[in-house]
């Protein structure tokens, strides 16, 4: 085990938090004052250093660049009700993180690193931590191959990196959102489970072209038939149908393990709603809809939090939600919010303080 103080600390002269008002930190622009970084060489990890947040040089052959051996994961950091910074289920996330370096044949991070790194990356940069509801400071852990070697093969070398950024909500309004019906995102038996950069890379255009149809986002539809919900391009997608509570099952293989949505299955539970994890099919949405019973739509995920959709539209689709009436997606975000603030009793063990 690295112990963590070994981790060698070279400071940042001058802080740059004067010059960011936390209140408007929009996501993912502005960066904290120090940065992380470990190398993999060998077949082992050297131990991370923390250094002042700022460019660096690598090879224009770098493996990364040319064939997208890169994984990232998104967490927060919340400070708490008693003062105390607290990181929401990073455990959950280094888990993840490995899954996907499994996925694209790159090496595992250990927890010592990827966890103890970015508890003391932050303690470093606590005063960035904002304080407001709905603001937080966004961790973005990530590794890259490091070989400068255009050969198509596994690279030798990888750089892992924790970034940290504050931020507030990522959609401030209840989004409207195009149900996809041409493009795909993932299929199964390829990457969608896995956050890599290339997902993203794929889904830009498709995006793109939703957007300049006035949506906010897409929700993806199962790569054979679009005809399966799957989820949305940042964060995974639940339907309140009744009393229950509907999200696309895990089981495809084609989309993202939501840490976000893990939990909300959790406080549905708790709040007595019965939760099916299912194959869930556009046209029984629709059904859903006319019927009544479809009554809340909204994402999860930790950059979108819980995110109402207010219009959902495609090819044989066309819902409009009064979104202000909601009574359940706000309950799960408030009680969500209330652990994560340390408003209410960390009772599922989703906190770890960064002290
Ligand atoms: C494609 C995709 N799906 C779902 C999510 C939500 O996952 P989580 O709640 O772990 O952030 C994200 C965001 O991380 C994502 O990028």
């Amino acid at each position: 085990m690295i112990d963590a103080m070994e981790i060698k600390i070279t400071r940042k002269e001058t802080s740059g938090l004067k010059d960011v008002v936390l209140e408007n930190a929009a996501f993912g622009r502005h960066f904290c004052d120090h940065m992380l970084v470990a190398n993999y060489a060998d077949g082992a990890w050297s131990n991370p250093e923390i250094m002042p947040y700022g460019q660096f040089s690598i090879s224009p052959a770098n493996a990364a660049l040319h064939y997208g051996q890169s994984i990232f994961e998104g967490i927060k950091a919340f400070r708490m009700a008693e003062g105390d910074i607290a990181i929401f289920r990073p455990h959950d996330n280094w888990l993840r993180f490995n899954r996907s370096a499994q996925r694209m044949e790159m090496p595992s991070v250990p927890e010592e690193i990827f966890i103890e790194g970015m508890r003391k990356l932050i303690a470093l940069d606590a005063e960035w931590v904002p304080g407001m509801l709905d603001h937080s400071l966004y961790i973005r852990p990530f590794m890259f191959a490091a070989d400068p070697f255009i050969g198509v093969r596994p690279s030798l070398t990888y750089t892992f990196m924790i970034l940290i950024s504050p931020t507030g909500p990522y959609f401030s309004q209840p989004m409207r959102i195009y149900v996809e019906d041409q493009f795909v995102r993932a299929t199964p038996g390829g990457v969608g489970f896995a956050k890599t950069a290339g997902n993203y890379a794929a889904a830009m255009y498709p995006t793109n072209l939703a957007r300049q149809k006035g949506f906010d986002q897409i929700l993806w539809t199962d790569a054979q038939e679009h005809k399966y919900i799957e989820e949305i391009g940042v964060m995974n997608v639940f339907f309140v149908v009744g009393n229950q509570l509907w999200t696309p099952s895990l089981e495809s293989g084609t989309i993202l393990h939501g840490i976000t949505r893990d939990s909300v299955i959790t406080i549905g539970k708790e709040m007595g709603l019965e939760i099916r994890e299912d194959r869930i099919t556009v046209d029984e949405l629709v059904e859903a809809y006319k019927s009544g019973e479809l009554r809340e739509v909204f994402g999860a995920g930790t950059a979108a939090i819980i995110s109402p959709i207010k219009e959902l539209v495609g090819a044989n689709v066309n819902m409009q939600f009064d979104v202000d009436s909601w009574t359940v997606s706000p309950a799960i975000k408030k009680r969500l919010n209330d652990i994560r603030y340390g408003q209410a009793p960390d009772d599922y063990n989703w906190m770890v303080s960064i002290y």
